[in-house]
């Protein structure tokens, strides 16, 4: 018997639809290897929501994607938008998409494919068989703390305010997460944060080390600076297996991380809720990790795979099946082996092709 699902598509800004529509091609040919079907609701978000509505997410779209299924989003934002006021940017529908519905833990992939390792700009034996799962707490932290804004002190000075929170069942729920995924893979976490300076992430600690020693110490922990983090990222890669940190470390070194793999234009991402009592979907955000690309919007130069990644993640952790996301991931692999590439993997003489071009051969592998 098929199922149902129903599906909310944010193409968003740049190459945002470019992409979204080959991810999406490639869902319908997936989708029924695992007997699902998908509808689709496509609503603006970001800078076409500002063109269109004048805000970059209407309160109604909001509640109409809170009830969908799942979520697959392009990429938002552009020069055109850049001097408009914080509280209207198109950056600003993705955090009140992350906070409304939710989505507290961001689960950002580095792997590197074998047929495009000599695209990292670090060397093949530092970065060959990397493996990492960055996990990044996504609704807290400095990104949604208050007091913020930019006031004038007494002596007439503006002051500029971000405040970095974090309360214990926030550090705790991403922890735990971080251990059971740990638990999945090859059973280690890194824990990163700044216990030498910030207040806050000496909480962090605490808490991660007490949950640790209370109910995973089967999985193996261990705490770095965010600062040598930073530098261990590129030293020594193959070392991390499960990287676990707060809202703005996570922000960087999850960039930090996909260039390691030689490009962005690969890497998929999810943004997961609470899991559902009782079972069923559980409600996610899927996106690839690199942003609207403005400079090539438009041209059919966009790397699809990012995207069409990001689908198979949506497949597992939304709707807990395997073949179909399997055969995505396969289809990946073919097509790479196959010299396919497009502009963003600087290889040299690779045999680059168009957005649509890949996106076809990635529908005919699956
Ligand atoms: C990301 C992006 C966003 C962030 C921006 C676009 C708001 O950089 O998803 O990593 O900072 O979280
Ligand atoms: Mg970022």
């Amino acid at each position: 018997m098929t199922t149902q699902y129903k599906l909310a598509l944010l193409p968003g800004d740049g190459i945002g639809p470019e992409v979204i529509e080959s991810a999406v091609e490639c869902l319908q040919k997936a989708a029924p290897l695992d007997d699902l079907e998908f509808s689709l609701t496509e609503y603006k978000v970001g800078g076409c929501a500002l063109d269109a509505y004048k805000v970059p997410l209407r309160d109604g779209d909001l509640e109409e994607v809170k009830k969908a299924d799942s979520v697959l989003l392009g990429a938002v934002g552009g020069p055109k938008w850049e001097g408009l006021d914080y509280a209207i940017r198109p950056e600003r529908a993705l955090l009140r998409l992350r906070a409304e519905l939710e989505l507290f833990a961001n689960l950002r992939p580095a792997t590197v494919f074998p047929e495009t390792i000599d695209a990292s700009a670090l060397k093949r034996e530092v970065v060959e068989g990397i493996d990492i799962m960055v996990l990044r707490e996504l609704t807290g932290g400095i990104y949604f703390g208050t007091p913020k804004g930019v006031d004038t002190d007494p002596d007439g000075n503006r002051r500029g305010v971000n405040t970095m929170v974090y309360t214990e069942p926030e550090i705790e729920r991403i922890a735990r997460l971080a251990f059971e995924m740990a638990r999945q893979r090859r059973g280690k976490v890194t824990s990163v944060d700044k216990a030498n300076v910030l207040e806050v992430t000496e909480l962090w600690r605490d808490i991660v080390t007490k949950l640790h020693k209370d109910e995973y110490s089967d999985v193996e922990l261990n705490h770095m600076y965010v600062d040598n983090a930073a530098m261990q990222l590129i030293r020594n890669p193959r070392q991390f297996d499960v990287l676990v940190t707060g809202n703005l470390f996570g922000d960087i070194l999850s960039d930090e991380a996909a260039m390691l793999t030689g490009s962005i234009g690969l890497l998929p991402s999810a943004s997961l809720g609470k899991a559902k009592e009782g079972g069923g979907p559980r409600l996610g955000m899927y996106e690839p990790v690199h942003g609207s690309a403005p400079d090539i919007a438009g041209q059919d130069k966009a790397n699809p795979i990012a995207t069409v990644l990001s689908v198979a993640m949506m497949l597992r952790y939304s709707f807990g099946v395997s073949k179909s996301a399997e055969a995505i991931e396969k289809a990946v692999s073919k097509v790479l082996a196959e010299g396919y590439r497009t502009a963003d993997i600087a290889e040299p003489g690779a045999k680059i092709v168009g957005t649509k071009e890949i996106g076809k051969a990635l529908v005919d592998a699956i």
